[in-house]
């Protein structure tokens, strides 16, 4: 397990929605109403960018065919017309001055 630094807290605001490449992790960080959500930056459902996606209080909503996941645990909200998996979500973590996730190494090169 290691800890890969995102960015610095002081950069982070409401509205802040930065996606980031770990290995082959492609992960979102986003803060809305001074929360933090770490999230896998594609859809389950087809692999959209959720970057373009809408937040509505605590869950995105997909752009592409509005499958909504709750941001709290990725259960699938809205959207069932085919199996779609949950959304991943990662543990925040913050280390001094710095937000990041800890990921394990052999996952992050998977
Ligand atoms: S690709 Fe996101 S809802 Fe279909």
């Amino acid at each position: 397990m290691r800890f890969y630094p995102l960015d610095k807290l002081i950069n982070l605001h409401d509205d802040y929605l930065r996606q980031f490449k770990i290995d082959n992790h492609q992960l979102l960080l986003m803060q809305r109403l001074g929360e933090r959500f770490l999230i896998e930056a594609h859809c389950p459902h087809r692999g959209h960018p959720l970057v373009s996606a809408s937040l509505v209080n605590r869950s995105i909503e997909c752009s592409q065919h509005h499958y909504q996941f709750s941001l709290d645990d990725g259960s699938l909200l809205q959207g069932r017309e085919e199996p779609c998996r949950g959304l991943r979500t990662f543990e925040i973590v913050y280390q001094g001055n710095e937000i990041g996730v800890i990921l394990d190494e052999e996952a992050a090169q998977d």
